[in-house]
This record gives structure tokens, sequence and C-alpha cells, in this order.
């Protein structure tokens, strides 16, 4: 089992965003028994952040309504959250200010729950990697804060931030369709330096999971009619991935979600590489469950499969833009 900031965790986390971060909250019920089943299934790796929702209702409600009701979970759960952006923006803002701002709001706001990772969202470009962990460095040692994460940084921010401070984890895009830190020197640099990186978006956005046939299967006011790989052309063309790993699933006789998943957990410690968890969404209790029990590895034959797959099928798109 990995561990991050001395904490053993499961070898698949949880991405709380959805939760928060959508037009209709999920409502609290239904939000703390997926979070229940998630702790239950091994899953005790959390991920939220002050962006998901509104400064009113964000992840860091959520956890304290949680936490409150269930106080014996809070030491079970290592809970890394994300900040340092403009309030009620996406705008980083990395100004000493501003980061103590966020740190100190999403504090307040998740009540006791220890915060175990804090990070910024986005490095802000007006200020160095070396300010931004500085100033957290301070909150870790007032242990106010249990560890310094990254999110979204380069090889290069990455060493020069863990020149500064140990950084507990590194937050990055990695699916089948987001396989770029293979391919840049990020998942080489996690491993050298024996930093976990946490995988954001490992289904894709919903995407791998085979759902969407179509960008209108998507809910109107979803941020994915914002991204470049959900726009219809583009979408069409990423289908040929999609059906792809819906076929590798029928094979292994397990669902799609559980091939993307399955690949990534694969990759895993493996020479050369980092550890690497991936943190899936899923707002439901069965979706949870599906993303944590019976999720195949791959062996070496598969593994080259899916390298050919993803050579032949280049996703179209950028990331974000
Ligand atoms: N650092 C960053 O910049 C950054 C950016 C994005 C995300 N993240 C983190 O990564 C986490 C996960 O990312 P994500 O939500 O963007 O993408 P994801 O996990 O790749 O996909 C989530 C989507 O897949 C659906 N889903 C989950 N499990 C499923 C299953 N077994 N079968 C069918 N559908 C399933 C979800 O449904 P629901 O509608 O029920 O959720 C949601 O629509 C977030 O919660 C957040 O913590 C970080």
């Amino acid at each position: 089992m990995p561990f991050i900031n001395g904490k053993e965790v499961g070898p698949t986390g949880y991405g709380t965003m959805r939760m928060t971060w959508t037009a209709e909250p999920t409502p609290d019920a239904a939000a703390f028994e997926t979070l229940n089943k998630a702790l239950e299934l091994g899953a005790n790796f959390w991920n939220g952040g002050e962006l998901y929702g509104t400064p009113e209702y964000n992840s860091l409600h959520l956890m304290n309504k949680y936490f409150t009701k269930y106080p014996g979970n809070a030491e079970k759960v290592v809970l890394s959250i994300k900040g340092g952006l403009q309030v009620g923006s996406l705008t980083p803002d990395g100004s000493e200010e501003n980061i103590r701002r966020s740190v100190d709001t999403c504090l307040e706001l998740v009540g006791t729950k220890k915060i175990d990772i804090f990070e910024c969202a986005r490095q802000d470009p007006n200020f160095p990697i070396e300010h931004t962990v500085q100033v957290l460095a301070n909150y870790v040692k007032e242990g106010k804060i249990g560890g310094i994460g990254l999110s979204e940084v380069d090889a290069e921010t990455i060493r020069r931030a863990a020149k500064i401070h140990p950084i507990a984890a590194v937050e990055v895009e990695v699916s089948m369709w987001s396989p770029d830190i293979f391919e840049n020197d990020i998942a080489k640099t996690c491993a050298e330096l024996n930093i976990p990186v946490i995988a954001y978006s490992p289904l894709g956005r919903g995407a791998l999971t085979g759902a969407l046939t179509s960008v209108s299967d998507i809910p109107e006011g979803d941020y994915r009619h914002h991204l470049a790989r959900f726009k219809e052309e583009n979408f069409q063309q990423n289908l040929k991935l999609i059906d792809e790993v819906k076929s590798l699933a029928a094979r292994k006789e397990v669902a799609p979600a559980q091939v993307a998943l399955g690949w990534i957990r694969s990759l895993s410690d493996k020479p050369g590489m980092p550890t690497i968890i991936p943190i899936p969404g899923g707002t439901t209790v069965d979706k949870v469950t599906q993303n944590l029990v019976g999720v195949k590895l791959f062996s070496d034959e598969e593994m080259a499969e899916v390298d050919a797959i993803l050579k032949q099928h280049t996703v179209a798109g950028g990331r974000y833009m």
C-alpha cells in the first residue's frame, strides 16, 4: 500500500469535486453514503478544493458536515485540498496574502478534520514556486496543515519545489486519453524524487466509462462543454479510442471504467515509474463500487496492446482549450 505524508492510503483514492461543483450539489444523505462506501472499500485518500463550488458551498463545507457526522472517520481519511485562487474565481493569486487567506478560510470551513495536504490549484506565473512552497511550509511548521502538494506543474517546478520542502504529492491529469506525464518528464521526476502522483480525471472526465456516445449526453451547464475534447467534432474522433476501451473491457469481462483504472494502477510502481494513485469521481455508491472493486491489473501483453491503441488513436483536442 502506498504512503502519503507517512499515512497508508489505498491504491485508488476518491475525487469529491462533482459532489459540490455541479449545478445541483449531491444531497447530503447521498454524498455521505457514497463517501462511506469509498472509505469502506479502501479509498481513504480524498481530494477536494475551495474552488469546487462557491465560497458559500464547496468541498470544505461538505467535509465539515461529513466529519461532524462521522468524527471517527477523520483519522482514517487523508484529505487533500486545493486553493490559492482568487475568491470565487479560477484565477490563481499566488501572493502571500491570498495563499494565507485561502488556507485560513479552508481551515476555518473544514472544522476539526485535519487538512493533510494543501496545494495551490495552479501556480501563479507572477510568483516563483519557491515563494509558494515557503508560505505553505510555515503552515506545516505551525502544525496547521500536514503537508504540501503541487497541482498541474511541470517537472522543473517539481524539482525546484522539492528543494524548499518535502512534497507530499503531485496532482496531474493522467488517463488513457491524457498520458502526457509519461511522455514529458513528470512521471520520471516523481519516481526519482519518490513523490506519489495523484492521477486526476483518470476516467477522462467520464468519457472512458463509455457512458457518453455524443456531446449531447452531457448535461447543459456542465463544465465539460467548455473543454476542447468534448466539442462535437473532436468527440466524434475521440470515440474511436473510447470504443477500443469498451472492446478491451468486454474481453477482460470488466467495465470500461475498470479498464481505465486498471491501466493506471498497472503502471504504478513499475520500474522507473512513481507510485500513481488515481482519484476517480463518481457521486453514487454504484459508480464508486465499480471503481474500487474488481479492477484487474494488466499483463505485459495487455499493456503493449494499450500502447498500440494509444499510438493509433491520438486524442483530438487539448486537455483544456
Ligand atoms: N488538479 C486539478 O486541476 C483537477 C482537475 C479536475 C479534477 N481533479 C480531481 O480529480 C477528481 C476526478 O476527476 P473528474 O471528476 O474530473 O473526472 P473522472 O474521475 O475522470 O470522471 C468523472 C466522471 O465519470 C463518472 N463516473 C465515475 N465513475 C464511473 C463509473 N464507474 N461508471 C460510469 N461513470 C462514472 C462521474 O459521474 P458523477 O457524475 O457521478 O460524478 C463523472 O461524470 C475530481 O473529483 C477532483 O478531485 C483535479
